[in-house]
């Protein structure tokens, strides 16, 4: 069990509700979601749709169920998704794809944000009886195993006009999309509109227990609708989540720039003992552990016994998150704890 006095960097989705938050759900009006009559959760899809200047958005329980809803609308079966080997999709969704969509995936070598889009170009297969055809590109903004890297506004631009080209479908699996609006200043909209799918989640850094949403064109969110309900997520009185993510969205977007803040601290006192994977650009700190005494697993045990807890991604890679939950003291707590036990 985590007690309390821990310092929870493994994931911003273990944040819990905020007394507002609570409030919020408890006073929300609420319908059956499957008759398509919460108020609502109404409410919420059309805000979130609006936000990123798309016709519709539908809410799922999952950031996952959310990114194979849209897969399934852009990638029918047999034909292929192109994306990179450490993207969610293809990492941690337990080969959804393939099981729920009949979806062939290609990955391009895993390079987080700094993707090249000739190197995108160049996977692409056309139509014919010989190949499996490329329907879609998916990105992931910000990058989760790239270490929170944001994919710069000009190379999403270079591939959305490939996928013009070759008439793809371009999807953004946007659990983090938040924190690279805020880290880059890029507008909302301004990334809705290059995606023909996003999903975007609620519960990632924004605080919401649970929840994200498809966003797209009235057509597909149409289309989205059956297949949520097909893959079992036709929630009844989800009124009450959709609550917490309207909250969410009004109250801690601007607030991620704290995290941010946070994660470079850590960043900063990490930095002297060569572990740091990357650039910390937003909430995630990524550790590249191959020249430490530590792996990963003894370093989250290491830091487990000075009540700091961190996420092992490999044997020789781990990574810490900052999100609402950590105050500026417990910042302290495992900045302190960790230079401790690189020092030893
Ligand atoms: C980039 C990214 N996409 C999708 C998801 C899936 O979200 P969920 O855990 O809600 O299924 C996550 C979860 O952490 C994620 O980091």
């Amino acid at each position: 069990m985590i007690v309390a006095e821990f310092v929870d960097l493994r994931s911003d989705t273990v944040t819990r509700p905020t007394a507002g938050m609570r409030e919020a759900m408890a006073t929300a009006e609420v319908g059956d979601d499957v008759y398509g009559e919460d108020p609502t959760v109404n409410a919420l899809e059309a805000e979130v749709a609006a936000l990123f200047g798309h016709e519709a958005a539908l809410f799922a329980p999952s950031g996952s169920m959310a990114n194979q809803i849209a897969l399934q609308l852009v990638v029918p079966p047999g034909q292929e998704l192109l994306c990179d080997a450490d993207a969610h999709v293809v990492t941690y969704e337990i080969g959804a794809a393939a099981a729920y969509g009949g979806i062939s995936s290609r990955t391009w070598p895993a390079v987080g944000a700094d993707i090249d889009p000739d190197v995108v170009a160049a996977m692409i297969r056309p139509d014919g009886y010989f190949a499996v055809p490329t329907r879609a590109i998916a990105v992931e903004q910000t990058h989760n195993r790239g270490g929170g890297g944001v994919i710069p506004l000009a190379t999403l631009r270079q591939l959305r006009e490939i996928a013009d080209d070759a008439q793809l479908a371009l999807h953004c699996d946007g659990a983090r999309i938040w924190h690279a609006h805020v880290a880059d200043g890029v507008p909302l909209i301004e990334y809705g509109r290059l995606f023909d799918t996003m999903s975007v989640c609620l519960s990632k850094g924004l605080g919401a227990p649970v929840g994200s949403l498809v966003v797209g064109s009235a057509e597909k969110i149409e289309r989205a609708r059956l297949i949520r309900k097909r893959m079992g997520g036709g929630m009844r009185q989800a009124g009450i989540l959709a609550a917490a993510g309207r909250y969410a969205l009004a109250h801690h977007v601007d607030r991620l720039a704290e995290d941010h803040a946070k994660a470079a601290r850590l960043a900063e006192a990490i930095a002297p003992f060569g572990v740091l994977a990357s650039a910390v650009r937003t909430n995630l700190v990524p550790l590249d552990l191959t020249k430490s005494a530590f792996d990963a697993h003894a370093l989250a045990a290491a830091a487990r016994a000075e009540g700091v807890l961190i996420s092992v991604l490999g044997p020789r890679t781990a990574r810490l998150v900052t999100h609402m939950d950590v105050t500026d003291a417990a910042i302290d707590r495992a900045t302190h704890a960790l230079t401790k036990i690189f020092r030893s």
